[in-house]
């Protein structure tokens, strides 16, 4: 089992461990890791998994997927350590990994 730290958006800070395969997102729904919603089930269409990697752990990363970078080219809150957490499989590499999550953005639809 690994370690992965979500700190929400108002600062409390949960560690879960979860089996190496296992993603970010998976880890973070299996365990009511509250902000992210994971609306497509880790399909890539929803970008409601978006999360900040603490910088430090960047470089341990697989490279990011030209459909993650396109899905994270329309957040207005995207940063450089962005990534969709469907898209980070745990690895022992990554054990103690440390993710920042967003709360859920307004729906769209409510602009209508
Ligand atoms: S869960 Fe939808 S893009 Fe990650």
């Amino acid at each position: 089992m690994v370690k992965v730290t979500y700190i929400d958006s108002s600062g409390v800070s949960r560690t879960i461990e979860v089996a190496p395969g296992v993603s970010v997102m998976q880890g973070a729904k299996q365990n009511d890791i509250p902000e992210i919603t994971a609306d497509c089930g880790g399909l890539r269409t929803c970008s409601s998994c978006h999360v900040y990697v603490d910088p430090q752990w960047m470089d341990k990363l697989q490279p990011m997927h030209k459909i993650e970078n396109g899905l994270l080219a329309f957040k207005e809150t995207r940063q450089p350590n962005s990534r969709l957490s469907c898209q980070i499989l745990m690895t022992e590499d990554l054990d103690g990994l440390v993710v920042r999550t967003l709360p859920p953005e307004p729906d769209e639809d409510a602009n209508d």
